[in-house]
């Protein structure tokens, strides 16, 4: 479309209208003022159907009253003492591919996405929900038994968090409205047990914290964050006006355990699975970072939990950058308008959606001084380094403003351990 039309043209997704703008300034425009750019309402009528309170659906009010129990727990240093739990799965991750492929001829990993995928939905819940759901142990069972040839097959839940994201991703993409929508899902089976095995989860980890948690003490994780903010008379809350409630519902805790673990898995799990995708094509790429890991002294007995040594490893920074820049698990960042503005010259009213879409610049070779569709992780690595002054507005694979991810602080460093790991 950007080709015929240019940097600025219109779509229709079935019945979502969406502004499309594909330059820098535009994403300086739309990322800056947030007065005028707000989380877009076609997120509500679309994620909402399948997580009604799940931050990433939510305006006004109601997003900073969740956004207060979720956002400062996500801070990199909240993680620093459980660096040893990251390392310690993907070392079950690592041995479970080695008893399904060492010692055969010519092996074939199948299973390089639901490997990743189960790697990062155990860390993810452990470190933020201090729950193991001992999706690897899963697997190590079934590596041992099994022959390779067969697949990896996910857990329970592995299984249900698919479901509710392909029904994620149709009520998305399909263009109809919330309540043909809304209708199909509840009649589809296969979607609703899926939601009954992700809920009973939710609850389990729930309670487990409920048990637990001491109310004494500051809460240490997101859930014990969640969880203390939960309303102590739910009933008295709902009377009073959105801007004056405090504390979240139970079945607003639910929807956010439910879109976190989302939130939380699929994007980072994509990402590791491109990285290992990417390097395994590029030996001199593999070689740097051996070489980065040697120069730094990090070995498989280093403790990774030092912050500062991990900052100087900068050349797998840019290997984590350059997954992240072609990898895009996301390609836009859709706002509705507050009030009316106009963008490069085009008048857009109050309550239409404009989106930026951040994957085509991060591959426009207007704003690339390398050949932006190959990895070349280079780019970035040192000061004179072609592409280490872009323009900030064209790669933003967390989104921007501020609606941006409020998990990348997180996936960042969970990507940058597990990637160093993978390395020993
Ligand atoms: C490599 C990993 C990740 C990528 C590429 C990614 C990407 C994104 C993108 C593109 C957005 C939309 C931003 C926008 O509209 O401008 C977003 C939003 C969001 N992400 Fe992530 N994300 C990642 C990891 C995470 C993690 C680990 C969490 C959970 C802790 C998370 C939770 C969220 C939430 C809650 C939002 C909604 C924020 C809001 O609406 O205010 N993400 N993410």
């Amino acid at each position: 479309m950007q080709k015929q039309y240019g940097d600025i043209f219109q779509i229709w997704i079935g019945s979502n209208h969406y502004y499309v703008f594909c330059r820098s300034e535009h994403a300086e425009k739309i990322y800056s003022d947030r007065h005028i750019f707000d989380r877009a309402d076609v997120r509500t009528k679309t994620f909402g159907l399948i997580a009604e309170d799940f931050l990433i659906t939510l305006v006004g009010s109601k997003y900073k009253r969740h956004a207060k129990a979720i956002v400062p727990m996500l801070r990199k240093h909240r993680f620093k003492s459980q660096i040893s739990i990251i390392i310690n799965y993907v070392d079950q991750l690592i041995h479970i591919w080695k008893d399904r492929y060492e010692n055969q001829n010519n092996p074939i990993c199948t299973c390089i996405l639901t490997g990743n995928q189960q790697l990062m939905l155990d860390t993810f819940t452990r470190l933020t929900f201090d729950y193991d759901l001992g999706n690897l142990k899963h697997l190590s069972k079934l590596a041992k038994q099994s022959n390779s040839e067969d697949k990896i097959q996910p857990s329970e839940l592995g299984v249900a968090l698919s479901i509710w994201l392909d029904a994620l991703t149709r009520v998305a993409t399909n263009g109809m409205s919330s309540f043909v929508n809304d209708f199909l899902l509840k009649i589809d089976k296969k979607y609703q047990n899926a939601l009954k095995t992700l809920k009973t989860n939710a609850e389990n980890m729930i309670r487990k914290c409920q048990e637990e948690m001491d109310p004494n003490n500051r809460p240490v994780n997101l859930v014990a964050s969640l969880v203390s903010s939960l309303q102590k008379d739910e009933a008295s809350e709902k009377r009073k006006p959105e801007t004056e409630q405090i504390g979240i519902t139970k079945k607003e805790l639910l929807g956010e355990v439910l879109g976190l673990i989302l939130g939380g898995y699929e994007t980072s799990s994509t990402i590791l699975a491109w990285f290992i995708h990417f390097v395994s094509k590029k030996s001199e790429v593999q070689q740097k970072m051996k070489e980065e890991l040697k120069q730094q002294g990090i070995t498989k007995e280093t403790s990774l939990n030092n912050f500062d040594l991990l900052d100087r490893c900068q050349y797998i920074d840019c290997v984590l950058k350059e997954t992240l820049r072609l990898a895009t698990t996301s390609f836009v960042s859709p706002r509705t308008l507050l009030v009316d503005t106009i963008i490069d010259g085009i008048k857009i009213r109050k309550g239409d959606t404009v989106v930026s879409a951040f994957s085509l610049m991060q591959r426009d070779p207007r704003y690339w001084k390398l050949d932006p569709t190959q990895f070349i992780p280079q780019r970035f690595f040192g000061v004179d380094a072609p592409d280490v002054n872009h323009n900030p507005f064209v790669f933003t694979p967390f989104g921007g403003g501020h609606r941006a991810c409020v998990g990348q602080d997180l996936a960042r460093l969970e990507l940058k351990v597990i990637i160093i790991r993978y390395f020993h």
